[in-house]
């Protein structure tokens, strides 16, 4: 049985005294939820005040990004070890924003996403179509290429434990959602693809999330989706009475 997992990623949002402020809010909004796993993905200055916010709540902590290498002369970046030093469990891989505004491709995301495996991370991978992409009819082509590019290399095991994100870059940040039934769709063909490189234990297995302007009035019905585990959830986890909603979906 997959666990449900819901995930907020704050972007450039948040400033570790905000952030502590949202958990304490969050922590009594979700308290009773065992239905589901909870993951905060907050800027890497959050990292290291949230773990011990999040100690004993069961939620999670993830990051957004991270560099590939151990250690080394890379001004600016943070390695998989130190993601797991600060307490996460998790971290974003191949975002579109990365993909789009620092040229990340599916070489360097499966790069990224070996280094997190290795480290003992779960990688939160995203794909997803552009606008342009889904109106001339290539959503699974674009979407088949990327979740065959990140996984290149990577054994069936590690696969089966990561969480694939698909996240139509349209309805990212815009207010449009996917309908559930095209969510759906694509991430059903993505759990095929997986079921193509692996077979069908570790496609059983991967957790696949919907994102993109996923709200308190739309994730009950995304939730509801037979393929549909969990939601990558940007502006709406901005706010813990909002995320502790989308949380709480079934009720
Ligand atoms: P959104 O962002 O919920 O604000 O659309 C989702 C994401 O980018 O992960």
């Amino acid at each position: 049985m997959r666990q449900p997992i819901i995930a907020g990623n704050w972007k450039m949002y948040k400033t570790a005294a905000e952030a502590v402020e949202f958990v304490r809010d969050l922590k009594p909004l979700v308290a009773g939820a065992r239905h589901c796993e909870i993951v905060i993905c907050p800027p890497y200055t959050s990292l290291e005040v949230l773990a011990p916010a999040l100690a004993g709540t069961g939620i999670s902590l993830g990051a957004q990004n991270m560099f590939w290498e151990a250690e080394g002369a890379y001004t600016g970046e943070i390695s998989p070890g130190m993601l797991s030093a600060a307490g996460c469990r998790y971290v974003i891989l191949g975002h579109s924003e990365r993909r789009e505004y620092f040229g990340e491709s599916d070489e360097i995301i499966n790069r990224k996403i070996k280094a997190a495996l290795i480290n003992g991370l779960i990688p939160i991978f995203c794909v997803g179509e552009k606008l342009a992409q889904r109106e001339e009819g290539v959503t699974t082509q674009v979407v088949r290429k990327q979740v065959t590019g990140g996984l290149a290399g990577i054994a069936a095991a590690d696969a089966a434990r990561m969480v694939i994100a698909y996240e139509p870059v349209w309805a990212i940040g815009t207010g449009k959602t996917s309908s559930s039934q095209d969510a759906e769709e694509v991430i059903s063909f993505i759990r095929g693809v997986v079921e193509e490189l692996y077979g069908p234990g570790s496609a059983a297995d991967v957790r696949l999330q919907y994102g993109g302007s996923v709200k308190p009035g739309n994730a009950r019905e995304l939730m509801g989706m037979s393929n549909i585990d969990g939601a990558l959830v940007g502006g709406a986890s901005l706010d813990p009475v909002s995320f502790a909603q989308i949380v709480n979906y079934p009720a």
